[in-house]
């Protein structure tokens, strides 16, 4: 697979087959994707890599977590912009109604969205996952360094075979999360990432996200 495959064939994948994911392969895939560019080469990513009865743990955990109540962990950072602006609030909208059309849950079934909202803290049943932090110090060019590395991980998944998801709605329960893990006090989540085979039948992986047409996020001048 070239890196052009790569690009085209990544998508944020939300229903895995069980097949297991070689431990060898992640390992070698987080520590190549460490070869990102980063501001002063900080490198500012690290990564809780999980399988095994590790994340079956924490699984079972976030379920009785949801069961208490939708009320989140005090958050540590905003997910979005408040009051988000044209063309972004318009995208924002389109690829969560395109998704819950492939689910068949319309926006009257409030129970129906919650539900799968909720598959995205058993990782949509992915055999893998991680989470990425940063260190709270550091700031917003040492978060895009994180997405550098995020990116050029799940590149690498796809030469692999493998799928991802990445997924900020972990950081609504960060302390949840630093009880199980035991991050050091400086760290802070920034987002989750399922991994794992996509499931080839389920609807919601048909999703083919649009973009934004090329003259409304790129200039060219004199080329
Ligand atoms: C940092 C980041 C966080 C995301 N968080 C979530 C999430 O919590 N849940 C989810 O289902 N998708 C999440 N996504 C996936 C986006 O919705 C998806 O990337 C976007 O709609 C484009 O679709 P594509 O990834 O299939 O190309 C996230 C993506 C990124 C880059």
């Amino acid at each position: 697979m070239n890196v052009t495959e790569a690009v085209n064939t990544r998508r944020s994948v939300r229903a895995f087959l069980d097949t297991p994911v070689s431990g060898e392969v992640l390992r070698e895939a987080v520590a190549l994707a460490a070869r990102s560019a980063s501001g002063g080469n900080l490198q500012p990513w690290r990564l809780y890599v999980l399988g095994g009865d590790t994340l079956t743990d924490l699984k079972a955990r976030m379920q009785k977590r949801l069961a208490t109540g939708p009320t989140s962990d005090p958050t540590e950072y905003e997910i979005y912009p408040p009051d988000l602006w044209e063309p972004h609030r318009t995208e924002r909208y389109a690829v969560g109604e395109e998704m819950y059309a492939l689910l068949g849950t319309p926006r009257t079934d409030k129970a129906g969205r919650m539900r799968q909202f909720a598959r995205n803290f058993q990782f949509f049943d992915a055999p893998a996952a991680l989470f990425c932090y940063v260190d709270r110090r550091m700031g917003r060019p040492q978060w895009s360094d994180l997405g550098m590395y995020l990116q050029t991980l799940m590149l690498l998944l796809r030469e692999r075979g493998l799928d991802s998801c990445p997924q900020e709605c972990w950081s609504v329960y960060p302390k949840t999360i630093a009880e199980f893990l035991q991050p050091p006090e400086e760290l802070m989540l920034f987002c989750g990432m399922a991994i794992g085979y996509a499931d080839p039948d389920a609807p919601v992986n048909s999703l083919r996200t649009r973009r934004l047409p090329l003259d409304q996020f790129a200039t060219f001048r004199g080329i």
